[in-house]
């Protein structure tokens, strides 16, 4: 049994001295709980890394402003046009004129689809640019799965940070702050349940492959692996070895 019905804002959470993770829970009926994440960069160009779940609006928007004055806000990376990431742009936009959203080609396309952004607050990063903020470098990494295509996450390799978007979402049963307070089996379960509906063609996906993405993403040796759907954590060795070990080639058994 989960303590948490309903959707369930936290409090904001430091990572490194310049990053904070302002964490969110979402109940999905009968299955448990789903961390919902977005990171504020403080410094001399504060970034937002997305913007929550519109259902928590007001919430967010405290969480938010505990970290970092809104309006002194330059940059909102978006990790992807999911509704659980742009939940409240709108409402962040406004109170930040200076934020410039930072996305690729397809997500300033879904954007313009949305209707009512004014796109010439997009700065689209082409694949081979680098986002500059205040003096550190965010290099875009592409995450080894994904459930959108313009799914865009980061390295950071003045505080070894990297963002892997919707990569090792997890479903668990209670609220925790840190993924290594998860035990191993309860965490594989939770990412092999969160995967079969998020990303159910995990699965189909060859192996090898797969090993060799999650191997470049280690080569860049983090410190903190930051994911929209799963606690901070500090051991990608880990989630790398669960990932692999729930995308049997050729089993499909779990696919829907
Ligand atoms: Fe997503
Ligand atoms: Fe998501």
């Amino acid at each position: 049994m989960t303590t948490i019905t309903i959707p369930t804002q936290g409090a904001p959470q430091a990572v490194t001295e310049a990053w904070t993770a302002l964490p969110a829970w979402l109940p999905v009926p009968d299955l448990g709980l789903l961390s919902v994440n977005a990171f504020v960069l403080r410094g001399r160009e504060p970034l937002l890394v997305d913007t929550g779940l519109q259902a928590l609006e007001a919430e967010f928007l405290a969480a938010l402003a505990q970290v970092v004055a809104p309006e002194d806000l330059r940059w909102i990376w978006l990790s992807h046009a999911d509704a659980d990431h742009i939940g409240n742009l709108r409402p962040v936009l406004e109170r930040a004129p200076r934020a410039r959203v930072v996305t690729n080609f397809l997500g300033a396309g879904k954007m313009g689809m949305m209707g009512g952004f004014d796109l010439s607050r997009v700065h689209i990063l082409a694949e081979d640019e680098v986002l500059e903020v205040g003096g550190r470098i965010l290099r875009p990494q592409r995450p080894p799965y994904c459930d959108a295509p313009e799914s865009l996450g980061f390295h950071d390799a003045t505080d070894g940070v990297l963002f892997a978007v919707d990569c090792f979402g997890a479903l668990l049963p209670t609220p925790v702050a840190d993924a290594e307070a998860i035990p191993e089996a309860r965490l594989r379960a939770g990412i092999e349940a969160w995967s079969a509906i998020d990303v159910p063609w995990l699965t189909r996906l060859d192996r090898a492959w797969l090993r060799r993405a999650l191997a470049d993403l280690e080569r860049l040796t983090p410190a903190h692996v930051l994911s929209g759907h799963l606690p901070p954590s500090r051991d990608l060795a880990r989630l790398a070895r669960i990932v692999t070990e729930i995308a049997p080639v050729g089993d499909t058994r779990r696919v829907a």
